[in-house]
């Protein structure tokens, strides 16, 4: 009789420390999902602000050879990538505007012979190897293809940096939801890589053709 009644408050217990242990392992997959999720990517990516901003717009309005102005091939065949003081200063010699951006520009940085630190969103690590000239000469691609349409852009946008790898985040990437994650056209990942090359060329390439 006593043993009967012993084993269903054992029984018992066991059916709702079951119950426990199953709510208590929800919330920990729950929090553990948002830590990963959410939590942690904010964490993970500080915002800096470019030194100074720059309209693309304004500019296409008033130089005389389009991107190529201030994103030039070298003789060599290199790319001359961001833009030196040199290609601003036949125009912002002295300040032509009372805007705060462009005095910054003259004052802080043309006057004082230094360049502008400028934030590259598609910066590799240093163990890649890419060349503008294969594909955009070689293979004739748009720059929006890689970069997105900053081009007719009115204002850079804020660069996100990864703490851990002091990467910019379109290289390292977007969260598992792709929460926040930016158009087609602005991130160089590795596997963004070798998806068009699988697609143009047929291979994904071996690991040589793009690392050092
Ligand atoms: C062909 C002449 C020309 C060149 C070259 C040029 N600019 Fe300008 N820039 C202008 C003019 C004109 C304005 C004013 C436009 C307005 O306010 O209507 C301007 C405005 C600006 C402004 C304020 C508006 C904005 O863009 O936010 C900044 C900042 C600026 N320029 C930065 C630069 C930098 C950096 C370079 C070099 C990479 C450069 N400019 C090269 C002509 C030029
Ligand atoms: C008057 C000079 C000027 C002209 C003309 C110009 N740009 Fe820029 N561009 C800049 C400056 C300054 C930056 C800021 C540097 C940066 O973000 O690395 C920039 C940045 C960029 C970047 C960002 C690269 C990165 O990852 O950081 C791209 C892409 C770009 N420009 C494309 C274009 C295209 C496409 C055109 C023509 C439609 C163009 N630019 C015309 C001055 C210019
Ligand atoms: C196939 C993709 C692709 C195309 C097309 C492309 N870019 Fe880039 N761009 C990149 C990558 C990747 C980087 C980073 C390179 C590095 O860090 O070595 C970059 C870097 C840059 C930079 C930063 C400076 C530098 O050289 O690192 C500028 C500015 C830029 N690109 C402008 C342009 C312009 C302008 C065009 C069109 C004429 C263009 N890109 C076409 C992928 C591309
Ligand atoms: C949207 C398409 C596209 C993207 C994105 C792209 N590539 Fe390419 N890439 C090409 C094409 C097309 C070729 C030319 C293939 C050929 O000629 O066989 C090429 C060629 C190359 C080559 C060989 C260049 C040479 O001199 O032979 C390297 C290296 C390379 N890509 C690296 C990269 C890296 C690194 C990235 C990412 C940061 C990248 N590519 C992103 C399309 C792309
Ligand atoms: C199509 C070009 C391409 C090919 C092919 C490629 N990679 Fe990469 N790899 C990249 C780019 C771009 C990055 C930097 C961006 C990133 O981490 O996604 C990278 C990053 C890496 C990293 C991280 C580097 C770091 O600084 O932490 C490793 C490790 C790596 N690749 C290994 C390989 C191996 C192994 C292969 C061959 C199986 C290979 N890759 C083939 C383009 C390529």
């Amino acid at each position: 009789m006593s043993t009967q009644s012993d084993n269903q408050t054992v029984s018992s217990v066991k059916r709702s420390s079951g119950w426990v242990i199953f709510v208590f392992f929800l919330i920990g997959l729950i929090a553990s999902l948002i830590s990963g999720w959410i939590a942690f990517p904010k964490l993970l990516y500080s915002t800096r602000q470019q030194p100074i901003d720059f309209s693309h717009k304004v500019h296409m309005g008033v130089v005389s050879n389009g991107c190529q102005s201030c994103h030039y091939f070298r003789d060599d065949g290199s790319f001359a990538g961001t833009p030196t003081n040199a290609e601003c200063e036949s125009c912002h010699m002295y300040p032509m505007t009372s805007d705060p951006d462009e005095n910054k520009l003259v004052e802080e940085y043309i006057s004082e012979n230094k360049e502008v630190p400028w934030l590259s969103y598609a910066e590799q690590p240093p163990c890649v190897f890419f060349s503008h000239a294969a594909h955009v000469k070689g293979s004739d691609m748009e720059c929006a293809t890689c970069h997105g349409d900053i081009g007719h852009s009115d204002s850079l946008r804020e660069y996100q940096e990864n703490r851990l790898t002091g990467y910019s985040r379109d290289i390292w990437g977007y969260n598992m939801l792709r929460m926040g994650e930016a158009k087609h056209g602005q991130r160089h990942k590795m596997n963004d890589c070798a998806a068009c090359h699988l697609e143009e060329t047929g291979s994904k390439g071996d690991c040589f053709q793009c690392h050092k």
